[in-house]
């Protein structure tokens, strides 16, 4: 596989766990950004990137006792942020197959609940190794914050009630984690690091503890990955997003994980009209601790090496579906070869939805969220009969006219963050379809729920 042992790339770590356990503030806190409050619903929705360069983790360590930057023999961390709302299941699934190591978010006041226990079986399938963030320490009881200092030390200098309120805590949670089959105690007390998960103090808010969290994910990486982070030019990439992006055209998000890209590369990807060949115009790069998913400034570049998320802008990719791999052809002979490749991942993730004669028509911005909104379907009992890959036009409003003859309660769009062209709205008033076009999945839901109701009267 032509790995480079002196050469190691930048691990991915995913952040894992239940909803609003904190998994994007304690991003925002190592990034110094404000990423979560803008979340529409403050939820997280897609799948995010952050390149974290060495300097960023010595910027956040240096508090940590007995740790030390120069051991790091690998150039950064690439943080994968990934929703935890119950119905993106497959964005979790996806996060976690891309990463190499991974920080499981435990909010220390709720302990374990269902998406933790789903993200602990995802981690065990892959033999992901993973350190678990005790989050919101600091709403224990008459916890005094101290950033500045290693957890350790902050945690001898509270005082009995907090002291008592965060072991008692803290020994449920051990004891919740045994119950899923791990072995687990807090960092400095661990025995074993190989065969118990190490547990982390921390604070997104006050950022108690976020230094020993970076500091314990590199250690972990530095134990248990050095043959795993060896670099390899084999490809492996996968589209996040596809966005406009002012200056650059239609550009897709992309996560390098192995492998490197260059300007000038011919790239074939799913689209929703088929596959797409095309040439790298620019590749780009968030500033350092930028999540990708914000729009915001890029530096370009001639060559990227993994792993890192890295913004490509190309002609035609407009009708680019995210949610799949993105395949670079060296030779002209292997465009055609990959193009079926493409085309068969595609048509694969496709078929493996199951649609029924009579139901809704179902359109969102990426394959990813298309899944989601399907599984929250699935659980609200609402049948869809159609689905779409990218925005609202007059033939998807044909489409959903044909519910109207016998079905008309689901002669209904419901479009996730996606454009409505003008025409397709206009045609969807005059043979009326209603299109329903919301920016969180569960407002979308709960909007179609609302509207069979009235309906049935
Ligand atoms: P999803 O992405 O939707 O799964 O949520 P998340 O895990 O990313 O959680 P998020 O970062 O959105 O935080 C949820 C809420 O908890 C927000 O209101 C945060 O301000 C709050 N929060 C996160 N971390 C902490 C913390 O350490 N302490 C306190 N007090 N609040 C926190
Ligand atoms: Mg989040
Ligand atoms: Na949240």
């Amino acid at each position: 596989k032509n790995l480079q042992e002196d050469n190691l790339r930048a691990p991915v770590v995913c952040v894992l766990g239940h909803v609003d356990h904190g998994k994007t503030k304690i991003l925002d806190k190592l990034r110094r950004t404000n990423v979560q409050e803008g979340e529409v619903g403050g939820i997280t929705q897609q799948i995010g990137a952050t390149n974290v360069p060495a300097h960023g983790v010595q910027r956040q360590t240096h508090m940590v006792k007995g740790f030390d930057m120069s051991n790091l023999n690998f150039p950064g961390l690439l943080i994968i942020d990934t929703p935890g709302h119950e119905s993106f299941s497959n964005l979790r699934s996806r996060g976690s197959s891309l990463c190499d190591i991974a920080i499981l978010v435990v909010d220390i006041t709720q302990g374990l609940e269902p998406q933790t226990v789903e993200s602990i079986d995802l981690l065990k399938k892959r033999k992901t190794p993973f350190v678990v963030a005790l989050n919101k320490v600091d709403r224990v009881f008459e916890w005094e914050s101290n950033p500045a200092k290693d957890i350790r030390e902050v945690i001898k200098l509270q005082k009995e009630p907090a002291k008592n309120d965060f072991d008692r805590r803290t020994k449920e949670i051990i004891q919740a984690l045994n119950e899923q089959g791990l072995n687990a105690a807090l960092f400095w007390e661990n025995p074993n690091p190989r065969s118990y998960v190490s547990l982390v103090p921390t604070s997104a808010i006050s950022g108690d503890g976020m230094g020993n969290l970076i500091a314990m994910v590199c250690d972990l990486c530095q134990q248990r990955l050095n043959k795993r982070l060896m670099f390899s030019e084999e490809l492996q990439c996968t589209v996040l997003e596809v966005k406009t992006i002012q200056g650059h055209g239609t550009t897709i998000d992309v996560i390098l994980v192995n492998g490197r890209l260059r300007e000038g590369d011919t790239i074939i990807l799913a689209g929703t009209e088929g596959p797409i060949v095309t040439q790298i115009r620019s590749l780009l790069l968030p500033k350092p601790l930028k999540e990708i998913r914000v729009k915001g400034q890029y530096d370009e570049f001639k060559e990227i090496p993994a792993a890192q998320g890295v913004k490509i802008a190309a002609r035609d990719l407009e009708k680019a579906i995210a949610g799949l791999n993105l395949q670079v052809a060296y030779h002209d002979d292997e465009v055609d070869l990959l193009k079926d490749d493409v085309d068969r991942e595609f048509k694969a993730a496709m078929r493996s939805i199951k649609v029924k004669e009579r139901g809704v028509y179902v359109q969102a911005s990426t394959l990813g969220a298309l899944e989601a909104l399907l599984e929250f379907f699935k659980a609200n009992s609402v049948p869809y009969s159609g689905i779409r890959v990218g925005p609202v036009v007059k033939r998807d409003v044909m489409k959903a006219a044909a519910m109207l003859e016998h079905d008309p309660m689901y002669a209904v769009i419901l479009a996730f963050d996606v454009k409505v062209e003008k025409d397709a709205q206009e045609l969807a008033d005059k043979e009326g379809v209603k299109i329903f076009s919301e920016e969180t999945i569960y407002h979308l839901g709960d909007c179609y729920v609302e509207y069979i109701k009235d309906f049935k009267k």
